[in-house]
């Protein structure tokens, strides 16, 4: 996440929070069948590995993946700060600093709940990571669609985990990455099927194309990443993840970047559209979205501190100047310095919102 968006974020639940409210930030959803690559994409979101991904059903229960946002420890030497980074789960008292630990956790508290075989359990695994690199933000992790029960699945699997992902995409503020393999005809993707039954006009969902690498020689997938065959505002973006032999080899997050630039930048179908594509424009766009939805919520913030100032100032005329000194007025003093605060941070919003829309 960009460092601008963040402080503004901040600045924004502080001050949202200070008036008794609360800036809801959007939770991101993925949706996909499986081994769509769900869990590789959100990963490069946040930018740290830490969840299970392999081929067949590995994601068995949803993750539910807060982030919060904390101060950095030495604010000089920002970059320095990886070390405050840690992860904490609901169901344990304990502080991970070890991101491959947290991912070995996620796979224990699956098999605790979901079984040996192959199970899923709508029981959601609460993990929280505390960054001075994020933002207060939540992504959700979700088991794959799939048709046919393996091992202890139910004979109505396909249902149940149908019912499950539209309980997290059906909310209004979540924004859906609807994941697709591109080595899989379009036309049979659960995933945008699923989301369009949601978001009818397609205003929330992203589609995400993975596996770009993988398509079959002399085909390519130019005209869904234009726009041609499937209509999203967000629009299609393509991607491509670490393999299962980059998993194997544990290939770094920041050379399968390398590599996925290269890739498209050398790509004779999508070279010429190599800047909107990538795991890098995924992250941008999926910025953007969350600051035209701050922008939406501004004039109902600023309408608040209007009325917050308006209040004010009536009840420090009632005191009078004198009574801000006097010891038995100590809450007059607080008001007026509020008041101040509010109304530098009006003209702030009012700076940043012109920021927004460009
Ligand atoms: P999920 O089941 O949708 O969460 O998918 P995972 O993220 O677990 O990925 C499933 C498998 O597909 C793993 O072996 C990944 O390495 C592989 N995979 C995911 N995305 C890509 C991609 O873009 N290219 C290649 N070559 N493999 C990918
Ligand atoms: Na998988
Ligand atoms: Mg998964």
């Amino acid at each position: 996440m960009d460092n601008d968006l963040i402080q503004l974020v901040n600045k924004l639940q502080d001050t949202f929070a200070n008036l008794g409210g609360e800036l809801d930030m959007p939770q991101i959803v993925v949706v996909g069948s499986q081994s769509a690559g769900k869990s590789s994409v959100l990963e490069t979101i946040v930018g740290r590995d830490f969840l299970p991904r392999g081929a067949g059903i590995v994601t068995r229960r949803p993750l539910t993946l807060q982030l919060v946002h904390i101060p950095p420890p030495d604010p000089d030497n920002p970059t320095a700060s990886s070390y405050a980074e840690y992860g904490q789960f609901l169901h344990l008292d304990k502080r991970f600093t070890d991101f491959g630990e947290i991912r070995r956790e996620i796979e224990a508290e699956t098999f605790r709940v979901a079984g040996q075989n192959k199970g899923i359990s709508k029981l959601p695994i609460s993990l929280r990571i505390y960054s001075p690199k994020v933002l207060d933000l939540t992504l959700v992790d979700l088991p794959g669609l799939t048709k046919i029960p393996v091992g202890d699945q139910p004979s109505d699997i396909e249902r149940q985990i149908r019912n499950l992902v539209l309980e997290y995409i059906s909310k209004p503020n979540a924004v859906i990455l609807a994941v697709s393999a591109a080595n899989v005809d379009l036309a049979n993707s659960d995933a945008l099927k699923l989301a369009r039954s949601v978001d009818p006009q397609g205003r929330r969902t992203i589609g995400v194309l993975t596996k770009l690498d993988l398509m079959d020689a002399g085909t390519n997938a130019l005209d869904i990443l234009n726009g041609r065959i499937y209509p999203l505002k967000l629009g299609f973006i393509g991607v491509v993840n670490r393999s299962q032999q980059d998993i194997n080899s544990e290939r770094s997050m920041d050379d399968a970047q390398a590599h996925e630039k290269e890739f498209f930048q050398n790509h004779p179908a999508y070279r010429s559209i190599s800047h909107r594509n990538g795991t890098r424009y995924l992250a941008k766009t999926l910025n953007h979205v969350l600051l035209n939805h701050i922008r939406e919520k501004l004039p109902d913030m600023k309408a608040r501190l209007n009325t917050l100032m308006g209040q004010t100032q009536h009840e420090l005329d009632s005191f009078g100047d004198a009574a801000l000194f006097d010891g038995q007025h100590q809450g007059a003093l607080v008001l007026k310095l509020m008041t101040s605060f509010a109304r530098d941070f009006v003209s702030s919003i009012e700076g940043t919102s012109s920021d927004i829309s460009t």
